[in-house]
């Protein structure tokens, strides 16, 4: 019996030390999904191949620890994708969803051999790392994939246009401009208005801001990449669309690109994606929208560091002070970008891009509400210091723990007592 206990606390210190040693290397990889919810950055699917031309979605799923501090040269995922139902898919729209803001709600996308019978929306409860397919009442939405989408703070989803193509059943590539909502914790389905919507489009971004407006920038229509001085903002309070003509140094049309509210909810900063040649790198890849006075006005920020190739496929999430990019297709290049961008904008005057992130800055408080960014990140917070301390602690108690058990069995088993060995099973959390 006491043998027994050994080994369970072995295992179980192993298994801890395990996930927390063991660091899984991601592939290439673009058109897949991240959220940030909580202390973790998930990133969801995509497409992996090495030239943008074949539709091959993945079910990875993998998750980083932004409590603690990493450079992008060594990033320390966690793989999570032998968790039973994770979905095989690409070019979903996900957002942060639930009571608590906790789950992960995955909807649409692209899928191989699409038909009536794969769901339509997975969730995925970040607590109880549980992957589910909800029964959602209302009309069930048509499948469509390269959407983005966001979560107002009553848990309503909104998920605007996409395309049909063959990854979503339909024979011909078509775009949409429909406004469906997702209740996140009533579990129905609604629709918003269409009148004064953007044209039919897909890959174009989509902000929450702090009073309720979500702005929608950019994106592909039947004609190509579509310009950004008309922008196009769906007030969730209201139900109503308004077009509105930006000014400033309005940078290149384009599809494909990503946008995050900046730190003090004053901006909105759009990266990456491509404009009409596609193969050219996209000019004012990174770009400022002054929210702060109607119209809204673009400016060109200040960049130091070193520029990455430029991404499109890719996404961003702001974590403390970093909006941090994560894969995507550079196709000036023509390849999948295997890494991690980091640029600190915690300077307004001076966006510089790093290799290092530092967890320290999440103490800064940071009062973004957008769906991307967590809500209760600062209170899970632990400085670098104790997380190291824990981790070494952690290690040193289960080496020594591990020792001890070896002797203790090697003991036994020179005794030929026969005892049954639990396996050690999958290192998942
Ligand atoms: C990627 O797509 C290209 C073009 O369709 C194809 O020739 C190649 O075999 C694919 N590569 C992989 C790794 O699947
Ligand atoms: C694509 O991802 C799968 C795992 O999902 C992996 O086995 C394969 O090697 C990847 N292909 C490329 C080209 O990275
Ligand atoms: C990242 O690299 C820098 C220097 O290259 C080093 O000072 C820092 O400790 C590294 N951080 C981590 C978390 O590895
Ligand atoms: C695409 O297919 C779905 C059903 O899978 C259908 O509801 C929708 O109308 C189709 N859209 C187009 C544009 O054909
Ligand atoms: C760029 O930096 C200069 C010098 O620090 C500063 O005067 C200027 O306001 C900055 N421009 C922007 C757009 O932040």
């Amino acid at each position: 019996m006491k043998l027994f206990r050994y080994f369970s606390i072995v295992l179980q210190n192993f298994q801890l030390f395990y996930v927390l040693a063991k660091a899984y290397t991601s592939t290439p990889r673009y058109a897949h999904s991240a959220a940030l919810i909580g202390n973790k950055l998930y990133i969801l699917g995509g497409d992996n191949n090495s030239t943008s031309a074949q539709f091959i979605p993945t079910k990875d799923f993998f998750y980083l620890d932004i409590s603690v501090g990493f450079n992008t040269s060594n990033i320390p995922w966690t793989d999570l994708s032998s968790v039973v139902g994770t979905p095989k898919q690409s070019r979903a729209a996900v957002s942060a969803g639930g009571p608590n803001k906790d789950i992960i709600f995955l909807f649409g996308g692209g899928v191989e051999n699409p038909n009536s019978d794969i769901p339509l929306v997975y969730t995925f409860d970040t607590l109880k790392n549980v992957w589910d397919t909800p029964t959602i009442l209302g009309i069930k939405p048509p499948r469509r994939e390269y959407i983005k989408s966001v979560t107002d703070n009553t848990g309503k989803m909104y998920i605007f246009g996409g395309s049909y193509n063959i990854e979503t059943g339909n024979s011909t590539w078509t775009f949409e401009n429909r406004m469906d909502i997702l209740d996140t914790i009533g579990l129905t389905w609604s629709k918003g208005s269409q009148i004064q919507a953007p044209t039919p489009r897909d890959a174009f971004s989509a902000t929450l801001l702090p009073n309720g407006i979500i702005a929608y920038i950019g994106g592909y229509v039947d004609t190509g990449p579509t310009n950004l001085r008309e922008i196009y903002l769906y007030d969730t309070k209201n139900d109503v669309w308004e077009i509105m003509t930006t000014v400033g140094t309005i940078p290149e049309a384009r599809a494909h690109h990503t946008s995050v509210l900046g730190l003090n909810n004053d901006r909105i900063i759009i990266y990456g994606g491509f404009s009409v040649n596609q193969k050219s790198p996209i000019v004012h890849d990174l770009s400022v929208l002054d929210i702060r006075n109607n119209p809204y006005e673009w400016f060109i920020p200040n960049i130091s560091g070193i520029t990455p190739p430029i991404p499109s496929r890719h996404t961003a999430n702001i974590v403390g002070r970093y909006m941090i990019v994560t894969y995507g297709f550079i196709f000036s290049q023509e390849y999948a970008n295997p890494s991690m961008y980091i640029l600190d904008i915690g300077d307004d005057s001076d966006y510089k891009w790093v290799k290092s992130f530092d967890p320290n800055s999440l103490l800064v408080s940071n009062p973004n509400p957008n769906s991307n960014s967590s809500p209760n990140k600062n209170e899970h917070s632990i400085s670098t210091g104790i997380m190291i301390s824990v981790i070494i602690g952690i290690s040193l108690a289960s080496i020594l723990i591990i020792i001890f058990a070896l002797m203790v069995y090697r003991w036994y088993k020179k005794r030929k007592y026969a005892h049954a060995i639990p396996t050690h099973g999958n290192s998942k959390l």
